[in-house]
């Protein structure tokens, strides 16, 4: 009795390992990664112009080597282990500017990123731990 656990144990392990994707660190983007422009996004008017969008942002994986890769890419399980950008993943999917109306959707970009990146090291900051920048400038560097 025991002995059949076991076995079935041991199955059930190599199982699972064999269908969870094995990504790791190693197949995470270079330290030299630039958050890649999103095409389409819209501009904030200011003053009846047409306003500047952010330069873009750097992001090194592997000072996030941390973070579970699912946590941020929180559809490469359900997509049997492929990275989508998170605009083509059909979740930070709207390209219009952040206004009164939609400063809370998720949808948009810039509160997905802000909500995720920013927040975390705004958290980490209070707490006294080491962290990424919080200021835009330092974020927007690209
Ligand atoms: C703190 C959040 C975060 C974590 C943790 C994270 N990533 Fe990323 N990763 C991103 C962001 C943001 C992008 C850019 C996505 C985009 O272009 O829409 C990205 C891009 C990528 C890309 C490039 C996709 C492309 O085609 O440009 C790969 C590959 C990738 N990540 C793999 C990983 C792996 C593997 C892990 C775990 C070891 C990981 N990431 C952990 C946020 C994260
Ligand atoms: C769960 C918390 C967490 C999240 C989410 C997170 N960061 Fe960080 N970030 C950190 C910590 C901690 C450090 C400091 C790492 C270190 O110094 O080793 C850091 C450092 C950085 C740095 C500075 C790296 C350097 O070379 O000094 C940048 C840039 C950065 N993060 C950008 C981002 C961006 C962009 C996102 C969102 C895509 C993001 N981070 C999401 C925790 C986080
Ligand atoms: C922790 C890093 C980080 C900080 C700090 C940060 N941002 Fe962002 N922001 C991002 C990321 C990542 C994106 C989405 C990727 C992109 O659009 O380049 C983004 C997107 C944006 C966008 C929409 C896209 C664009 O290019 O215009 C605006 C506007 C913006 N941020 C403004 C700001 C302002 C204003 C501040 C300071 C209050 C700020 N950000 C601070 C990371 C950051």
């Amino acid at each position: 009795m025991k002995k059949k656990l076991l076995i079935s144990l041991i199955c059930a392990a190599f199982l699972s390992l064999a269908a969870a994707p094995m990504l790791s660190a190693a197949d995470a983007p270079g330290d030299d990664y630039v958050i890649p422009k999103v095409e389409g996004l819209k501009f904030k008017d200011k003053d009846g112009k047409p306003g500047k969008l952010q330069k873009l942002v750097a992001f090194p994986h592997s000072k996030h080597a941390s973070v579970e890769c699912a946590q941020c890419h929180h559809t490469m399980e359900a997509d049997g282990g492929a990275i989508k950008s998170c605009t083509e993943a059909g979740c930070h999917d709207s390209l219009e500017f952040r206004d009164k109306d939609n400063a809370k959707d998720i949808k948009l970009v810039e509160v997905a990123y802000h909500a995720q990146c920013l927040d975390c090291h705004k958290d980490l900051k209070k707490e006294q731990k080491p962290t990424g920048p919080t200021a835009c400038g330092k974020c927007h560097t690209k």
